[in-house]
Parts: C-alpha cells; sequence; structure tokens
C-alpha cells in the first residue's frame, strides 16, 4: 500500500516512476475534467482520486477510494461450463463499482460530496461501458482457473502457459483484469493483449482450428459482454441467428437464410443452451461444429468437412463425440427418441431410422453400408450395387445441383426436405418430373421397361401407382420384416393398399429373381397370389 502512494504521489509530480500509471491520462478512465472521454468531472483535476486516494481511502488495496458493490450479481451459467463463477470477488468488485452502473462514478472515500460530472451523469450511463449486474451474458469471472479446470475441459489451454500479460489473481482467479489494465489503453478497451487476431481468446481457449478464414475470428460468432444469448456469449440471440449475420446472402457467405423460408425445414430458431439431449429441435451447431469445420468435399458416407467435429450415434447405437459418418450425425435425433413421426402410412411402422437403415436389415437404401440386391438394373451410371449414399443425397436443398441453392438438409419446396420432386398422392400421372428424386438414380427408361419387376410400367403408368404405395424410402428393420415379404424395400402403404377380403392379407412373398406374388386389395382389385412375371 505504502508502494501506491508512493507512486501516487510521483504521479502528480508527474516523475518517471508514475510513467506506467499515467497512461491513464490519455484513456476513458481520465474522468477529471481534463479527460479525453464525453464522461468527466466538472471542475475536479485529480486524475486517480475517482479510484485510489492516498488519504481517507477505504482499507482495501491498492488504496482504494471507492464503496464496493452489493453482492447482488445474476453470474453466468451455461450447461457446458466446468468453471463455478461466484459472486464477483477481488479486482472485478473494483470495476463493477463503477461498471455496474448502480454507484455514482464520482461516490470516492475520500470526499464527503461526490466528485461532480459534466451532462449531470451520475452512475454509469447505458452505453458501451454500462456492463450491469446482470453477468450472464459476459465472459465468466472470479473463478479458479487452475490446473483442475484445465484437467476437466481439455479445450482449455493449462494456466501455467498463459502469456506474461495475461494474469490471474492471487487466488488464481479469474477477473476483469485477466484481460484488462485499468491503466492502459494502448491496445484500446484498456485489453492487456491486442485481440485482432483472437489472440487474446486463443490464449486460454483451443477450441479447434478451423480452416474457413471468416469462421477464425472469435469475434465473428462471440462477444466477451452484453452477448444477446447469454449462454456461449453468442452475438445474436440464437445460434441460427449468430450463422444468418453472415449466411443470409447479403454478406458474401452462402445463403441459407432463404432456404430455411421453404415449405419443409428444419426449424433451427431454437434458443441456445438445451438439454442433452435435445430432440425438439435442429440447429446449425448441431451438424456443423463452428470451431472444427473445414472446407472440402466427402465421400459418402464419410463425415463433411464442414461438420467438423459434431456428435453423433453410431449405427449400432453408441453416443459419439465426434460422429464418423453422416448418418451419425442424423441418428443423433431420427432413432432413439426421434420426434418427427413416419411421413407415410406404412404395413410395418417405424421411424428410428438406425433400425431402417442398419446393414442387418431385411432391405434398405445403402446408407450405412452397401445394399442386399446384386442386382439393381436401373441404377445409372455412378451408382452400382456397391455403392454406398448419404441421407443428404435425398434430404436437402430442392434442385441444389442446379445452382438453386446451397447443399444441405435445410429446407425445401418438396417435403419431407427431399432434394427433389417426389409424388406421393395416389392416382399420379408418370413423369420425369413426378418421380424425379428416384429418376436420380434409378434410370426411369429401365424402370418403365419392367427390367426387374415385369409389373412396374402397368402399375406406375397405367395404374398409377405412387412408387411409395409399394416402396418404403429408407428400409424395413429386420426386428419387424423378413426377407419373403419384405426384400426389395417394399412397404405396402396402408392407405392405399388393403388387405384381400377373403382371406384379410395384406402381403407381398419373394419366390427368387425378378419373380414373386401379391395378396392384397388396391384400386378397387383384388389380388390373390397374383404373381409376376405372368
Ligand atoms: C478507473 C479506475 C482507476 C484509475 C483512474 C486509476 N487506477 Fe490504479 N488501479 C485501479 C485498479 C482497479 C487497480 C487494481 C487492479 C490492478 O492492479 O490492475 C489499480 C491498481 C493500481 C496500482 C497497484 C498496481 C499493482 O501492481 O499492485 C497502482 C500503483 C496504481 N493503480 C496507480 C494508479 C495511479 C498512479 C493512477 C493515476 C495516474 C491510477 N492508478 C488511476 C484502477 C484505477
Ligand atoms: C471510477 C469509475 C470506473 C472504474 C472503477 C472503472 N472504470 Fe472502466 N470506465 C469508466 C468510464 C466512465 C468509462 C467510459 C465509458 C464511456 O465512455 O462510455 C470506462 C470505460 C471502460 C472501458 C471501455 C474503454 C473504451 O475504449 O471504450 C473498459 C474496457 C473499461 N472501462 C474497463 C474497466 C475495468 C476492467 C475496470 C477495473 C479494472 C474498470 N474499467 C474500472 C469508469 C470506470
Ligand atoms: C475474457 C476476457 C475478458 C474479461 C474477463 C472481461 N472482459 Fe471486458 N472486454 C473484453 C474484450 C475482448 C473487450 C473488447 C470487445 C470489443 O472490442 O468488441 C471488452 C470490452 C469491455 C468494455 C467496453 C464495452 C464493450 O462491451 O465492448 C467494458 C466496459 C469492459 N470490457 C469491462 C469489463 C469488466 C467490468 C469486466 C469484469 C466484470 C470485464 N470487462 C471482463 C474482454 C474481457
Ligand atoms: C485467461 C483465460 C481466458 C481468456 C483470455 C478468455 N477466456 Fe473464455 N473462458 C476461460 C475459462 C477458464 C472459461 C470457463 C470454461 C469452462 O469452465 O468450461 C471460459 C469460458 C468462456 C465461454 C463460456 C463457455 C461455456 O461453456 O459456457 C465462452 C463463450 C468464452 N470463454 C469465450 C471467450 C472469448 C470469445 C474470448 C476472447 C474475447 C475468451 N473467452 C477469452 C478463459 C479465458
Ligand atoms: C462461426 C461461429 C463461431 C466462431 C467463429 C467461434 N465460435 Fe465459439 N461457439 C459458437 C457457437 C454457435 C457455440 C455454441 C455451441 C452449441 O450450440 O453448443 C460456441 C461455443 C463456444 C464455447 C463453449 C462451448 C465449448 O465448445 O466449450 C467456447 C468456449 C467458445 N465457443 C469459444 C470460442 C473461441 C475462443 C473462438 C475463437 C477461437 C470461437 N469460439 C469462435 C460459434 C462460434
Ligand atoms: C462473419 C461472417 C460469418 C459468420 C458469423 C458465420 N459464417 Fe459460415 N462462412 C462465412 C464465409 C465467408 C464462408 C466461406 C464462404 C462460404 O462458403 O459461404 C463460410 C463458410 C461456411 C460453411 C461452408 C464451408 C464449406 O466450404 O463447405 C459452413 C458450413 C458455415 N460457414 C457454417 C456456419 C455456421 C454454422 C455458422 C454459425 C455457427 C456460421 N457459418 C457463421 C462467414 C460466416
Ligand atoms: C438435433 C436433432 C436433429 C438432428 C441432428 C437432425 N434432425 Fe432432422 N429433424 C429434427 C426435427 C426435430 C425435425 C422436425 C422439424 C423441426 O422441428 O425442425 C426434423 C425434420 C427432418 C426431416 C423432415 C421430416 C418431416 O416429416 O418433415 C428430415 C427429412 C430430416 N429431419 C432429416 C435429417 C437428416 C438427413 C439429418 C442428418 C444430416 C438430420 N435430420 C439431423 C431433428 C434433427
Ligand atoms: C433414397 C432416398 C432417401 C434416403 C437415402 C433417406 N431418405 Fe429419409 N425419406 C425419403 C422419403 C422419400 C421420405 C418420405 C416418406 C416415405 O417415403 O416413406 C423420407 C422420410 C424421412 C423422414 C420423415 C419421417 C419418416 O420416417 O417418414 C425423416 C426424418 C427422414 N426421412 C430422415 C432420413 C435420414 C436420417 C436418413 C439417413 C439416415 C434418410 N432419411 C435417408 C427418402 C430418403
Ligand atoms: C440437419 C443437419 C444440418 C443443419 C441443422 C444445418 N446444416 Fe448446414 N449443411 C448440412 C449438410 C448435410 C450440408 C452439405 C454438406 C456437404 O455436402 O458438404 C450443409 C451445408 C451447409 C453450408 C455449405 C453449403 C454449400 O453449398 O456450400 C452452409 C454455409 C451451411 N450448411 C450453413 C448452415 C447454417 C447457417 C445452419 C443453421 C441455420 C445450418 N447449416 C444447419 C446439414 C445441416
Ligand atoms: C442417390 C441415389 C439413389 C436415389 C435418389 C434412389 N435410389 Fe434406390 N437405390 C440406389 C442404390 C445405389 C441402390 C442399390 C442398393 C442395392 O444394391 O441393394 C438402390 C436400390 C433400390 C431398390 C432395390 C432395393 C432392393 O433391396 O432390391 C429399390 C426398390 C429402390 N432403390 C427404389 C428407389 C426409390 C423408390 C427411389 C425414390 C424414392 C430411389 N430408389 C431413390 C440409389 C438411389
Ligand atoms: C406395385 C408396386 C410397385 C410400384 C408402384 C413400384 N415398384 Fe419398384 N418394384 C416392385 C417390386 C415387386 C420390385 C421387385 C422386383 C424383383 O422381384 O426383383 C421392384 C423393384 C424395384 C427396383 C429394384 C430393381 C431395379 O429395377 O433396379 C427399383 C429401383 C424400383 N423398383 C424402383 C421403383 C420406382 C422408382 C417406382 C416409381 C416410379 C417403383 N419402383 C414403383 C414393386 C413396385
Amino acid at each position: 500500500m505504502r508502494r501506491v502512494a508512493g507512486v501516487l504521489a510521483w504521479a502528480m509530480l508527474g516523475s518517471a516512476a508514475g510513467a506506467q500509471f499515467s497512461s491513464v491520462v490519455d484513456s476513458p478512465h481520465n474522468l477529471s475534467t481534463s479527460g479525453p472521454g464525453a464522461i468527466r468531472a466538472t471542475s475536479e483535476e485529480e486524475v486517480c482520486i475517482f479510484c485510489h486516494a492516498p488519504h481517507n481511502s477505504t482499507p482495501i488495496r491498492p488504496l482504494w477510494n471507492r464503496a464496493m458493490p452489493l453482492e447482488a450479481y445474476t453470474v453466468y451459467t451455461s450447461r457446458a461450463l466446468d468453471a463455478e463463477p461466484g459472486q464477483p470477488t477481488g479486482d472485478s468488485k473494483m470495476c463493477l463499482s463503477c461498471h455496474d452502473g448502480t454507484i455514482a462514478l464520482g461516490a470516492v472515500a475520500s470526499r464527503s460530496m461526490p466528485i461532480s460530472m459534466m451532462g449531470g451523469v451520475t452512475t454509469m450511463p447505458v452505453g458501451a461501458g454500462l456492463i450491469g449486474t446482470d453477468l450472464r451474458d459476459d465472459h465468466p469471472i472470479s473463478f479458479r482457473f487452475d490446473a483442475g479446470l484445465a484437467a476437466t475441459d481439455p479445450k482449455l489451454r493449462h494456466p501455467a502457459q498463459l502469456p506474461p500479460e495475461i494474469r490471474l489473481d492471487v487466488n488464481s482467479e479469474m477477473q476483469c483484469t485477466t484481460c484488462h489494465d485499468a491503466h492502459n489503453n494502448a491496445r484500446g478497451k484498456f485489453l492487456v493483449l491486442d485481440n485482432t487476431s483472437s489472440q487474446l481468446c486463443t490464449s486460454c481457449h483451443q477450441v479447434g482450428t478451423t480452416t474457413i478464414t471468416e469462421h477464425q475470428d472469435c469475434n465473428a460468432c462471440h462477444q466477451p459482454h452484453s452477448a444477446p444469448s447469454g449462454p456461449y456469449l453468442l452475438r445474436s440471440a440464437t445460434v441460427a441467428d449468430t450463422c444468418l449475420n453472415c449466411h443470409d446472402g447479403a454478406h458474401g457467405a452462402v445463403d441459407i437464410a432463404s432456404v430455411l423460408r421453404r415449405a419443409s425445414v428444419h426449424e433451427t430458431f431454437e434458443g441456445v443452451d438445451q438439454p442433452d439431449p435435445y430432440q425438439q429441435h435442429a440447429t446449425c451447431s448441431d451438424c456443423h461444429e463452428p470451431h472444427t469445420m473445414s472446407h472440402g468435399t466427402g465421400t459418402a458416407p464419410v463425415i463433411h468437412d464442414n461438420f467438423g467435429r459434431v456428435k453423433g450415434v453410431s449405427s449400432s447405437g453408441v453416443l459419439l463425440a465426434a460422429a464418423n459418418y453422416e448418418y451419425e450425425v442424423c441418428f443423433r435425433c431420427h432413432a432413439e427418441g426421434a420426434t418427427v413421426q413416419p411421413y407415410l402410412p406404412r404395413r410395418i411402422v417405424q421411424n428410428n431410422t438406425r433400425h431402417e437403415f442398419s446393414p442387418t436389415a431385411v432391405s434398405f437404401h445403402p446408407v450405412a453400408g452397401p445394399g442386399r440386391n446384386p442386382d439393381v438394373p436401373s441404377l445409372k451410371p455412378g451408382w452400382s450395387e456397391a455403392s454406398v449414399m448419404y441421407c443428404s443425397h435425398c434430404h436437402g436443398t430442392d434442385n441444389a445441383g442446379a445452382g438453386m441453392g446451397p447443399q444441405g438438409v435445410h429446407g425445401s419446396n418438396f417435403r419431407p426436405i427431399l432434394v427433389a420432386n417426389y409424388d406421393m398422392a395416389d392416382h399420379t400421372s408418370e413423369s420425369a418430373q413426378a418421380y424425379a428424386l428416384c429418376y436420380q438414380c434409378h434410370d426411369r427408361a429401365s424402370i418403365l421397361n419392367n427390367d426387374s419387376f415385369s409389373g412396374h410400367r402397368r402399375h406406375i403408368v397405367e395404374e398409377r401407382t405412387p412408387c411409395s404405395a409399394c416402396h418404403d424410402a429408407h428400409g424395413i428393420s429386420s426386428l419387424q420384416g423378413n426377407a419373403t415379404n419384405n426384400s426389395h424395400l417394399i412397404n405396402f402403404r396402408t392407405d392405399i393398399v388393403f388387405p384381400e377380403p377373403s382371406t384379410g392379407r395384406l402381403e407381398f412373398r419373394d419366390t427368387g429373381a425378378n419373380s414373386g406374388t401379391c395378396t392384397l386389395r388396391c384400386h378397387g382389385e383384388n389380388h390373390l397370389d397374383e404373381r409376376y412375371p405372368d
């Protein structure tokens, strides 16, 4: 304390020993009448007095000259937080004695009357400097940042590795003064370290190394104070709004905002910090981990580079901290506990896509592994019986490849978020457009030429039966179906196909390569062990 008294005395004499602290003179913290900012005293000439006084100050070091605020703060919290911030302590309370807006700026211990400020200012006016008493939207402070915390959260650097400019207090606690120096505004905002390339943030956080240049600046998505999201300190109230600040078509980044206005979408508007697992809605960070995503193209089913290290559920149902395949990301919400119900009513009802696409399923589109059928004559060049595909080969922006919008399972005018038109109404007239989704990979001529099922043309063209009446686009789980009744993705729709009246049976029987029988009633006609080829 003696040292501060000495420095204060030296500073007033303008000597060299005070130089270290005299930089406050040219900063917004010079609240004397000669200060550079708008907030300053009407006539008070002393600079240090707003915070320190050699005599009649409080017993708090360093010669603190202000009343300390009450412990009435709401502190930062989030589900991901490992630290345990308490009520502000130490130096932070000193800063908050002005910045929380509860104590007059001019109220100092060494004077009986508050120092009068220009423009009638008393407490910190609303604006840049006001932090308030609600600290839920500010970077957490007043918690121990020690080896234990770094061990709990591997995305933190060890505190012993901090650059010398960044200091914790005597109790290893992080405070306002870890990032700020009230006396030195050389870098702006009283920062202890320049933060133009996020050096300040990355001194402590190692959240990932995204290669997307525009995502490398923490400030692109975060702000350390008054963050509209609260938890995670995002620049907008929700994750999606934060991303759409740029991905809105007006800021040079790929436009996602416009596809989110299409008829069928992932509703991404949900607030931040939902419980985990959360399956009510998906937001951007459920598929794209912001800190680890990168540019690049993947091969199905390998996870997209622009997903980064995102959570998932494996084909065998194991929770994964980092998914390896695209479908594992989808299984987080479209498998156990799925909230989305089957789009069409079918004989076998299933909305757990993990079961539908399991490599042990009866028949399935090859997502989690190659399919079951060794002879699929309709496949177009580029596809074979050994191929594996993404969910996003069928689900995503309508007409994405054709320059109509971005890749990705965001939104489409074709329900349910399909990349191309797929008419599901009964009595649909066949056309290239009606079943455009299937004809992306299956040759229309081959199907209508009856290359596999001898009744394809009659049913699809003449009887105007949609593909979906007979085929389930996903697959049939072996928990429910079997290889006789459900090969070839056969899982009849119960709103188009009915039991055969005399037997009550609704059944397909596979009787070998390109042959089978059907017992059912459809379009007013009864089939009783009707066989193909006939
Ligand atoms: C706006 C408030 C504010 C003003 C004005 C201010 N200080 Fe400080 N000062 C602080 C705070 C807060 C601390 C304690 C945290 C820290 O060490 O940075 C402090 C600490 C100090 C210390 C102790 C540093 C140490 O390392 O222990 C000295 C010496 C000091 N100030 C000198 C001065 C001098 C001289 C002036 C005037 C030229 C001045 N301060 C003006 C807020 C202020
Ligand atoms: C005596 C009151 C007082 C104390 C104590 C105080 N400040 Fe300030 N601070 C101010 C005022 C007044 C401003 C100017 C606000 C404005 O112009 O809107 C300011 C501005 C700032 C700014 C913004 C600077 C800029 O360039 O815009 C930062 C950052 C800041 N203070 C941090 C701190 C920190 C950290 C502490 C504690 C170590 C602290 N302040 C202590 C009164 C105080
Ligand atoms: C983790 C580092 C960190 C901590 C801890 C921190 N700040 Fe800041 N603060 C910053 C950064 C970085 C900025 C500059 C933000 C910008 O330029 O957009 C800033 C800006 C400010 C500003 C200027 C207004 C604004 O919103 O930009 C004030 C005032 C401020 N801080 C006060 C405080 C106070 C008071 C505390 C303690 C309660 C504190 N800071 C704790 C990093 C921090
Ligand atoms: C001195 C070290 C340090 C600096 C500098 C720092 N942070 Fe932190 N930050 C921490 C620690 C420690 C935590 C608590 C982490 C935890 O418990 O999970 C934290 C928490 C956070 C959180 C909340 C995490 C959660 O799980 O809710 C965000 C967001 C954050 N920091 C962003 C930033 C940004 C952006 C910057 C740069 C402006 C920054 N930090 C600078 C150490 C630092
Ligand atoms: C492209 C936007 C974006 C950028 C850039 C970004 N973040 Fe984040 N960050 C987010 C989002 C969104 C979340 C919330 C994630 C969620 O929903 O769980 C988050 C969460 C966090 C968290 C808390 C959760 C965790 O992973 O521990 C920390 C800490 C964090 N970010 C620090 C940083 C730092 C440090 C930087 C700069 C190196 C940075 N972020 C850059 C978007 C971003
Ligand atoms: C500061 C502006 C900005 C913000 C905020 C932002 N981005 Fe970006 N993002 C870009 C730019 C610019 C690119 C590179 C050009 C492009 O691909 O759009 C990009 C690229 C991407 C890519 C594509 C990478 C590739 O090559 O495949 C994804 C995915 C992405 N951002 C997702 C997000 C998500 C999710 C968020 C929110 C957590 C977000 N972005 C926030 C500017 C931003
Ligand atoms: C975090 C949870 C979550 C994740 C991860 C997720 N979804 Fe969804 N999905 C939903 C929810 C919830 C809906 C219902 C619409 C809404 O509220 O967003 C939905 C809707 C859909 C729909 C439209 C269904 C309909 O009947 O309208 C499709 C198709 C879809 N998701 C596919 C996918 C694919 C493919 C993936 C993986 C790339 C995926 N989803 C990842 C939660 C998720
Ligand atoms: C071959 C194209 C195709 C593939 C691959 C595909 N889907 Fe679908 N999906 C559809 C079609 C078509 C529908 C409409 C319902 C139907 O046909 O039964 C649908 C319906 C859905 C629905 C609505 C609910 C339901 O069960 O009907 C969700 C959710 C969904 N798909 C998610 C996924 C996920 C997750 C994946 C990857 C694991 C995936 N889809 C792979 C074509 C596909
Ligand atoms: C259900 C999962 C899911 C959600 C939620 C999601 N995306 Fe995507 N996104 C994808 C997929 C799949 C791709 C395509 C990946 C590929 O093919 O490289 C993609 C691609 C992108 C691209 C690159 C598009 C292109 O054509 O280059 C951007 C940018 C993007 N997403 C941003 C966002 C933003 C912003 C949000 C939130 C509003 C969001 N995504 C939500 C799954 C998702
Ligand atoms: C992205 C490419 C792609 C799309 C789109 C696609 N398929 Fe397929 N389909 C395949 C591949 C690859 C196979 C081969 C799997 C195998 O060998 O078992 C296949 C196989 C099939 C089979 C035979 C399955 C079996 O076990 O015999 C049927 C039936 C089928 N598809 C129907 C459809 C229908 C109906 C649509 C439209 C909703 C569709 N497909 C869309 C790629 C696709
Ligand atoms: C009336 C029921 C029915 C309708 C409607 C139907 N299919 Fe099929 N489809 C079958 C049967 C049965 C098989 C199995 C033939 C066999 O035994 O190999 C089959 C086989 C297939 C195959 C696998 C063999 C091949 O040809 O490559 C594909 C692909 C296929 N159908 C696509 C479609 C598409 C696309 C539509 C709509 C345009 C459609 N189907 C409409 C009953 C139907």
